[in-house]
């Protein structure tokens, strides 16, 4: 047995995320923006005795509620990056959970790209990064981004990436609802809404492009869009709630992150960030809000 490896992984938001129509093996083509901000789980994995198998620990907010078998995509990252690499998967993990959980930001799949890193640091040589987004892609669509971090550009159901080029830093007030979303519940809701409406090819704006190019964080919050807010709303309707006072507070501008319902607002700086995550939280709509930078690098291992 060798010695435990410890990894960091950022949350994600979408900057874009535009949904074309359902395929037929259920999910949808996405063209989206992936942007990693600094909201991070910390994931420890360390070698067990022969033959005790994937456990795992979690601590933070409501990590009960998490399964701890096969149901944990953790656990299955395991397995499946033990099968690859043509080793037995006794490894204990510990999470330390600080991504909002079902909040559509991405925090299961985070800690998915954080093992298996670790788990490319546990058995040296025997998964390289061909392997690792593979594996990734095979345990959810946010899961191979979150390897990389920054910013790309994410098509297909969101695995095929393409990098951004992206100047700057901005920084983020993120709002964390008491209860979560279901992603496939909300991709089910807009199929709905959007019964007999023309879907059109998922696309990437360009304007957004251009104030990543130059950096301009007055102009991204212009752009920021999201095809399953409509749903989020629909499903969750005090979301409009929080996103109005978000707006009133003078961000630059603010959307449902991903399937939500976490919603994120772009402010100037740091103080202006400060100044509206206190008014976010007078106004008594949200339990939790937080302040994160961006971008971040993804899954890092940074001991082992
Ligand atoms: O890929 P992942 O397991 O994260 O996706 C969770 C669910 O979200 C899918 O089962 C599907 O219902 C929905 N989804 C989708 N289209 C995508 C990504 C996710 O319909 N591009």
């Amino acid at each position: 047995m060798g010695s435990e490896v410890r990894v960091t992984v950022p949350a994600k938001i979408n900057l874009s995320l535009s949904v074309g129509p359902r395929r037929p093996d259920g999910y949808h083509d996405i063209a989206t923006v992936f942007h990693a901000v600094g909201i991070y789980d910390d994931v420890t994995l360390t070698p067990a005795p022969d033959g005790s198998g994937v456990t795992v620990r979690m601590v933070g907010d409501a990590t009960e509620q998490l399964p701890t078998d096969d149901g944990n995509i953790a656990v299955r990252a395991v397995r499946l990056a033990a099968a690859r690499a043509g080793r037995p998967d006794d490894v204990q993990l510990e999470i330390a959970k600080a991504i909002p959980i079902a909040g559509g930001m991405a925090g299961g799949s985070a800690d998915a790209a954080a093992v298996l890193a670790g788990c490319a640091a546990l058995w040296p040589n025997s998964l390289d990064a061909t392997a690792l987004h593979d594996l990734a892609s095979q345990l959810g669509s946010d899961v191979p981004f979150l390897l990389e971090g920054g910013t790309m550009i994410g098509t297909g159901r969101g695995e095929v990436l393409t990098p951004v080029l992206a100047q700057g830093g901005f920084h983020w007030v993120i709002a964390v609802s008491d209860a979560g979303l279901s992603t496939p519940a909300v991709y089910a809701e807009l199929d709905r809404l959007r019964e007999g409406r023309e879907v059109r090819p998922p696309a990437v704006a360009d304007d957004l492009l251009r104030a990543l190019r130059g950096g301009d964080a007055r102009a991204l919050g212009r752009c920021l869009h999201n095809d399953l807010q409509e749903a989020a709303l629909s499903l969750r309707p005090s979301l409009s709630r929080v996103l109005e006072a978000g707006s009133d507070l003078g961000s630059l501008g603010g959307i449902v992150s991903g399937s939500g319902p976490t919603c994120v607002f772009l402010s100037r700086d740091r103080e202006h960030a400060l100044d509206i995550a206190v008014g976010l939280t007078t106004t008594g709509l949200v339990r939790v809000v937080r302040h994160a930078i961006s971008p971040v690098e993804g899954a890092r291992v940074i001991a082992g």
